[in-house]
């Protein structure tokens, strides 16, 4: 039997970089997937060219039950550190907007940045690993391999949460927190498209590639001020994205799609202005002619010139453009979801180390833990911090 000072389950960004920075601290260190790359999320991740943070990060931009637990760990290794450990990779990058920092050139950039990392703490990598079961005794924790046994002290649990099966995500985390009687709090997909009931999605499905910005509201309040994307299955871009994770089943949506004029406004000058001018050509001006063509033959958007538009109509226009409310039918889930909401429950965790209060020794980092970040950088941002935080513990 192998033993080690300490095993990281999950070779994604949260295990690499925990494995690497425990490695780099002296520790003998285990990295195990079960896939046959590192990193595969990373490689998948901002189309390609990984959002590896963003530069307001703040945990108001994280969801969990306690939203006091990520403050520690993003004040002790923040977004400042890790650009800075890019820029040491000579990784050139840019800001694309609202604070969101991607590569130049390639998301494999970040992994092969984390290999090189892992290699220089000396950090030995088994992919393929298939984790048949987890024990502790006097000695720590024994796990079961195909083929292998091997032991640690310290045990990290980096598996990550259930969205994209295709990328070798697998509840192993959750097992393992209830194997070891820590609460799981119900898991949910989060940053997902919405699918729409089956009269609507037939009406909308024309629409197809259509982006618009737009401020999105859920009903808890929540708002988001990003492009919305119309789809063949339903409503996606990063608007819906984003309002996804705060949206429950049943629930509204509400959609201003014309979040940069006053539309009244907009519509009672261009018609002083050019009284025949034909509605549909008048808010063509301000949105994609498909969009308004839909509207059209759905009714939404009387066949008239704007001499002809009555004040009620009016009103009732404006209210359909800059309150549209749409109740999804559901999302994409697990199979499409950039994250998981929920997962171990960060009471039973030191905000400090990431460790088990009931099981010294376990620690979760990163996705497996109910701490789920806004699109945009951060969900990186707190695999990174997480693993730092808890590195400093191995
Ligand atoms: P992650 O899922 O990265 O890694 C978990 C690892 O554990 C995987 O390698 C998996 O194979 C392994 N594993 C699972 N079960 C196992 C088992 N039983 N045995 C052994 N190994 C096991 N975020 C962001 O901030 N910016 C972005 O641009 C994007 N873009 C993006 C695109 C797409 C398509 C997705 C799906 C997600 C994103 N995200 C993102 C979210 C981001 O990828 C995610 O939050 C982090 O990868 C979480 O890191 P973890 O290390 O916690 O899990």
């Amino acid at each position: 039997m192998e033993r080690f000072d300490a095993i990281v389950v999950g070779a994604g960004a949260a295990g690499m970089f925990c494995a690497a920075m425990a490695g780099q601290a002296g520790r003998r260190v285990l990295l195990l997937d079960n896939g046959k790359k590192p990193g595969r999320k990373i490689l998948m991740s901002g189309g390609g060219r990984c959002n590896f943070t963003n530069l307001y990060v703040e945990p108001a931009a994280y969801l969990s039950q306690n939203p006091h637990f990520c403050k520690s760990a993003l004040a002790r290794y923040t977004q400042w550190d890790f650009i800075d450990m890019v820029g040491k990779h000579g990784i050139a990058w840019h800001e694309k907007t609202l604070g969101q920092l991607f590569c130049d050139d390639s998301a494999e950039q970040i992994v092969t940045m984390l290999v090189a990392e892992c290699e220089k703490g000396n950090v030995t990598t088994r992919l393929r690993s298939e984790i048949l079961s987890v024990t502790r005794d006097y000695a720590g924790y024994t796990l079961q391999l195909n083929g292998d046994v091997v032991s640690a002290d310290k045990l990290v649990i980096a598996s990550g949460g259930l969205s994209m099966p295709g990328l070798g995500a697998s509840p192993f985390g959750y097992k393992v927190a209830e194997q070891f009687g820590l609460n799981v709090l119900p898991t949910r997909a989060g940053l997902v498209p919405f699918t729409l009931h089956k009269p609507m999605l037939e009406q909308f499905q024309v629409l197809s590639g259509v982006s618009v910005p737009s401020v999105i509201t859920a009903e808890d309040g929540t708002v988001f001020r990003e492009s919305l994307l119309f789809t063949h299955r339903g409503l996606s871009g990063p608007a819906v994205l984003q309002i996804s994770s705060f949206w429950q089943a049943g629930e509204f949506v509400s959609i201003n799609l014309l979040p940069d004029i006053d539309l009244a406004a907009f519509l009672d000058t261009q018609c002083a202005e050019h009284p025949n001018q034909s509605l549909k050509n008048t808010l063509a001006m301000q949105l994609p002619k498909r969009l308004v063509e839909c509207l059209q033959q759905l009714g939404q958007v009387p066949d008239v010139t704007l001499k002809q538009l009555n004040a009620r109509d009016q009103q009732a226009l404006v209210e359909t453009l800059i309150n549209w409310r749409v109740q999804p039918n559901g999302t994409e889930g697990y199979r499409t979801a950039e994250v998981t909401l929920g997962g171990v429950d960060t009471n039973e965790l030191s905000s400090r180390t990431m460790e088990a209060k009931k099981a010294p020794g376990l620690f979760f980092i990163g996705e497996v833990m109910d701490v789920t970040g806004w699109l945009g950088g951060y969900n990186f941002q707190w695999a990174w911090s997480s693993a730092w935080a808890c590195a400093q513990a191995l």
